[in-house]
């Protein structure tokens, strides 16, 4: 087995792995579920979520990659191993493997739609746009299959080219450069939407908390993101860490990530929804809210075919440096199996590409795909990571892996892992399952 390649300098790890964790689950995605669970209690629990699963899980995840130096499947084996314990472990990578592979079946679908909302934006297909133009726009989209199949084998071909010459040079590169912009023309939108929407009524949808309006379910959901938006739960991470230098500190690099993803998610929201509470829009929309208010705010904005066709390359590049890391642990499990990374990777993309069909053709395998990964195999992957970093392994193991943090951030990270995270998934669970 070959030692896997190490990433260039100390911050591409925080570069590729907040390219990871910041995708269209920050813009697209969460804005519309929160605005289908009512706003304010369903962001506090997703805040609530990050905190207290979702970080501790992701130090976790990437320790684990980082001390293992493999894929997820041999990197959990070795280390399992290691401490005396079983090889049985290392089914924890092939479950994130196979949730990967299912996440990009519809993610991809998506990540062609932000492609041809870039073809659009440049043509000026929303210029002066109203909110009936905006949401037919969008309708008609659904409606093409062929321009939908079009931009996911689009997206798909990109994500062999970028993983098949190596995550290196391109995706470290292409981070470093592009997250900055995306956050500028982000703050734009923030400030076009304050001045031009209704930025008092967001304001209040997205910070007024009331907990009685929060349904089991809608805490599921809320947990689900954590998961999701910080690409956490089956292996991203983990591969990720693989390729630390041995001088790169796990919790701040953690910290930071997360600090960044969870910004980017609540501008996505400040940027959204003044424009669908002044426009007469639904926040419940659904996976169109996106789609459907930001031209609004481009077609009407000074500059804004500039704007909207940088806004939608940006989304789609952050759609890409996401969907790379669904698929990286796959092809470097390959890869190991002594498979050219080239065919790994076409292997890899033939699979997700037909997936993808399915769930362009079907909304209930898109919506199956979604709810299955984010709300149930995420959480059930974080909860093994913890489980086997908080239990299995032997706590010297484990300090000695994470040993750039103080004495008492590793003790408070580690009563979360062994505690707080395993606990709060199965809480949460339990009570989504009683439809409290
Ligand atoms: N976090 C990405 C987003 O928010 C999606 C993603 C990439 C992901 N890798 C992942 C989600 C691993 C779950 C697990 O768009």
């Amino acid at each position: 087995m070959t030692t896997p390649v190490t990433w260039t300098k100390r911050w591409t790890f925080i570069l590729a792995a907040a390219g990871s964790a910041v995708g269209l689950g920050n813009i697209w995605k969460f804005p519309y579920i929160a605005g289908e669970n009512g706003g304010g209690a369903f962001i506090a629990v997703y805040l609530l979520c990050i905190l207290a699963i979702g970080i501790p899980t992701m130090m976790a995840e990437a320790m684990l990659g980082k001390a293992g130096r493999a894929n997820p499947i041999v990197a959990i084996r070795k280390l399992s191993l290691n401490d005396g314990k079983s090889n049985a472990w290392s089914w924890l990578g092939g479950l994130g493997i196979v949730t990967g592979i299912m996440i990009i079946m519809f993610y991809s679908v998506v990540g062609g739609w932000a492609l041809d909302y870039v073809a659009q934006s440049a043509t000026g297909a929303y210029a002066n746009a109203n909110p009936e133009l905006t949401k037919a726009n969008f309708a008609a989209l659904l409606d093409s299959k062929t321009t939908q199949i079009i931009g996911h084998t689009l997206f798909i071909l990109l994500n062999v080219v970028v993983i098949g010459f190596g995550v290196r040079r391109g995706i470290g590169i292409a981070s470093e450069i592009l997250m900055p912009l995306l956050i500028l023309i982000l703050l734009v939108l923030v400030g076009y939407a304050a001045v031009n929407g209704d930025i008092q009524g967001a304001l209040a949808f997205m910070f007024n908390v009331d907990f009685s309006a929060l349904s089991g379910e809608a805490i599921i959901v809320a947990m689900g993101h954590a998961f999701f938006t910080l690409s956490i739960g089956m292996g991203s991470i983990m591969v990720y860490g693989a390729y630390m230098p041995e001088n790169a500190c796990v919790g701040r690099s953690v910290l930071t990530i997360a600090a960044m993803d969870t910004a980017i998610a609540l501008l996505a929201g400040l940027a959204i929804y003044p424009l669908v509470l002044g426009n007469g829009l639904e926040p419940g929309a659904g996976p169109g809210l996106m789609f459907e208010t930001l031209p609004l705010a481009f077609g009407n904005m000074p500059g804004g075919l500039i704007f909207g066709t940088a806004f939608f390359l940006l989304i789609s590049i952050a759609a890409l440096t996401s969907a790379i890391s669904l698929l990286e642990p796959a092809v470097a499990w390959m890869e190991q199996l002594c498979i050219k990374r080239w065919i790994s990777t076409s292997i890899i993309g033939v699979i997700a590409w037909v997936g993808g069909l399915a769930s362009i053709y079907s909304s209930d395998v898109f919506n199956f795909l979604d709810y299955a990964t984010a709300n149930i195999m995420l959480p059930l992957g974080g909860f093994i990571i913890a489980i086997f970093a908080g239990w299995v392994l032997r706590r010297v193991t484990v300090r000695k892996h994470l040993s750039s943090i103080s004495m008492t951030t590793f003790n408070t990270w580690y009563i979360a892992i062994r505690f707080l995270a395993p606990i709060g998934i199965i809480v949460v669970f339990i009570n989504g399952i009683l439809g409290a």
